[in-house]
């Protein structure tokens, strides 16, 4: 008999009754569940909405529940629907009239509402933690390699000279940015809707502050229609975790361009590198390339959630109950990608050499170039020109800027003396580049210690 039976004469057909149940899934909120329906049975028993020693009881088998479910004698059941029926059927099969006191005041719209933000709430808190271990390898990297220079791109064309620090310290920023959209997402959540009943909240005189405060919220909803019905935390969740997939694989993709022969800019180590069943001589970037996969079923669970929303009326309906499954391949999904990825990255080999030898090529000094001659009084969009002939000259003897000889260059400019090929060397392209947030050694410095500061102030 469900617990809901009473107005029913028949019994739910097997089929629904598989339909309807979401124990499958929601089981993983058995200890938020267990935590809240605490909170609640002591504020009963303190407002003498039920006696006392009945919710002391009560509290104190739901800790016997708790402890028999971590260590896995309990089993769930399809027909009890969900884990806030299982657990409340299971403390009744115990305690017998007195675990029916339990639900007094309390509907499942706000005892669902109010696990799923916990347990969302506590796995931002891991999730933040796998993030900044992430930040502080790619700020190891960045210290090791202040002064590894690489060509930076855009349109994937050689641009302009960087460090492999400056380029790393990109994805720093990123990943310091999804952080702090966690940090928001919980700020956000962090009202508690238990007491918001079925709807309209209840005819009991409920302590809505006393169970907030108990469950670590900032205090209740301010809403009871608003308290049941709201998802929006999952959704600001499950973007967040969008955003966070979507770096990592950008990421993934430069990792992946990086390893191939053509570009040969890092090794990643044979521990996250596999090969091929037919060719002998393959090693392939399998890690970066799932990382990169995995985030359409990321970005598909914010679909999913923005899609179940949309046409809902107030308050809860059932849809919702669409939102776990959604939610939780989101959290899982993170939490393997991001360690994985780590471990990659802390583990991978740089080729300085080859990079150094990649911005040497494809002209990455030319503006340098340019701005030399701007610096002898040339207007800048002559000095373009004069250099942009200069480049087509290099292209067709195939040779760099570097390269070509003192009397040659006169011919393109008179002004142009034996500084120039310092002024154009690679370690003056960046290093001059002393503008805040720029690729020069000071500048990195600086970058370095303000990442360097803000995984401090946030361990
Ligand atoms: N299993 C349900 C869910 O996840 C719990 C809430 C059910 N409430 C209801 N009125 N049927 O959404």
């Amino acid at each position: 008999m469900k617990l809901w039976g009473g107005r029913f004469s028949k019994e739910t057909d097997s089929l629904a009754n598989d339909y309807n149940s979401s124990i499958k899934f929601d089981q993983r909120l058995y200890k938020e569940d267990i935590k809240g329906s605490i909170a609640h049975v002591k504020m009963l028993g303190n407002q003498n909405i039920i006696p006392k020693e009945n919710a002391e009881k009560i509290a104190k088998e739901l800790e016997n529940i708790l402890e028999d479910i971590e260590s896995g004698k309990i089993e769930f059941s399809v027909t009890a629907e969900d884990i806030h029926m299982n657990i409340e059927t299971i403390l009744i099969e115990r305690l017998g009239d007195i675990g029916k006191q339990l639900h007094t005041g309390r509907s499942r719209n706000d005892q669902v509402a109010v696990d799923f933000k916990m347990y969302l709430r506590e796995e931002c808190e891991d999730i933040k933690t796998l993030i900044l271990k992430l930040m502080e390898v790619i700020l190891n990297i960045a210290k090791e390699h202040k002064t590894t220079v690489m060509p930076g791109y855009t349109h994937l064309q050689k641009a302009q000279p960087i460090t492999l620090a400056h380029h790393m310290l990109a994805y720093f920023q990123m990943f310091l940015r999804d952080y702090e959209r966690l940090c928001d997402c919980v700020k956000r959540l962090n009202y508690c809707p238990l007491g918001s009943g079925a709807l309209a909240t209840t005819t009991y005189p409920l302590d809505r502050f006393f169970t907030a405060k108990e469950l670590g919220f900032f205090g209740p909803t301010e809403n009871s229609l608003d308290g049941v019905s709201d998802r929006d935390y999952a959704i600001e969740f499950t973007f967040s975790a969008s955003m966070i997939m979507m770096h990592l694989s950008r990421f993934s993709e430069e990792v992946i361009l990086w390893c191939t022969n053509e570009y040969s800019f890092v090794e990643l180590d044979d521990s996250f590198s596999t090969g091929s069943s037919i060719m002998p001589q393959k090693k392939n970037p399998d890690m970066a390339e799932l990382t990169r996969g995995k985030t359409g079923r990321v970005y598909g669970s914010l679909m999913t959630l923005l899609t179940v929303m949309k046409g809902l009326p107030l308050a809860y309906n059932k849809d919702m109950q669409e939102d776990k499954e959604a939610t939780f391949d989101a959290i899982d999904t993170l939490k393997l990608c991001i360690p994985v990825f780590t471990n990659m990255m802390a583990t991978a080999k740089f080729r300085c050499n080859v990079m150094e030898a990649g911005a040497k090529k494809g002209f990455t000094n030319a503006t340098d170039a340019a701005d030399y001659l701007v610096k002898k009084g040339m207007p800048f969009r002559d000095a373009h020109k004069v250099i942009g002939q200069m480049v087509a000259y290099a292209l067709s003897e195939n040779i760099s800027l570097d390269e070509i000889p003192m009397s040659m260059l006169k011919e393109f400019s008179p002004v142009i003396e034996d500084d120039f090929y310092t002024a154009i060397s690679l370690e003056t392209c960046v290093n001059e580049r002393n503008v805040y947030g720029g690729p020069s050694k000071k500048a990195i410095n600086t970058a370095i210690e303000n990442a360097q500061k803000f995984l401090n102030n946030n361990k």
